[in-house]
């Protein structure tokens, strides 16, 4: 059957610098599928499912058919956005109860993590969450890349071999 890879963008807008960054793997890439989560209605997680019935379920399920999922994500405030935070936070709602069997899906999928900053360095930290959380739903982690622009439109020619070596991953 053939490997089928989905970019999750998560940044405050959908044509921003993250976006130029998926949009160099998509193109460069061998037919890569794009979420951006602006797109969705996702609230935040909720002791009680009251955002049961956002866009988050079928957005997950679609999700679900993927082998391979890319979080593509800014840098604010030395952490994922917030939109991608909300999409993990979301995650819990089908850890329990009669949706666990949902959350199982994701055991055995692949998972890779990519940041936009302003800054070339990335700090630690940064990517425990994408490490931890792939271990605890049991996917394989295929590790970090972090990003910036130049100009605040053009990719840097340090970082396109970091994206070249990305490409080979998904
Ligand atoms: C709220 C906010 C917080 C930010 N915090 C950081 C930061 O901690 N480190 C960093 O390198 N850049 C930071 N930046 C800059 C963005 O990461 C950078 O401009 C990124 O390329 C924006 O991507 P976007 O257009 O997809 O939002 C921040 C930007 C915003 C709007």
């Amino acid at each position: 059957m053939k490997h089928k890879t989905i970019i999750i963008l998560g940044s405050s807008r959908p044509f921003g610098h993250t976006r130029t960054i998926v949009d160099y793997l998509i193109s460069h890439g061998n037919e890569i599928d794009l979420v951006v989560l602006s797109d969705y209605n996702i609230g935040y997680f909720d002791y009680e499912l009251k955002n049961e019935d956002d866009d988050f379920h079928p957005l997950l399920t679609s999700i679900l058919g993927y082998d391979t999922i890319l979080f593509a994500t800014p840098v604010y405030w030395y952490a994922m956005s917030a939109q991608m935070k909300t999409f993990f936070d979301r995650i819990s709602d089908v850890l329990i109860g009669e949706k666990k069997a949902i959350g199982r899906q994701l055991r055995g999928k692949v998972m890779g993590s990519l940041s936009c900053g302003s800054d070339q360095e990335i700090f630690e930290g940064f990517e425990m969450p994408f490490t931890q959380s792939a271990n605890y739903l049991g996917m394989t982690y295929i590790g970090h890349t972090h990003t910036w622009l130049s100009n605040a439109e053009t990719i840097p020619k340090e970082v396109l071999p970091r994206l070249e070596s990305l490409i080979k991953k998904l």
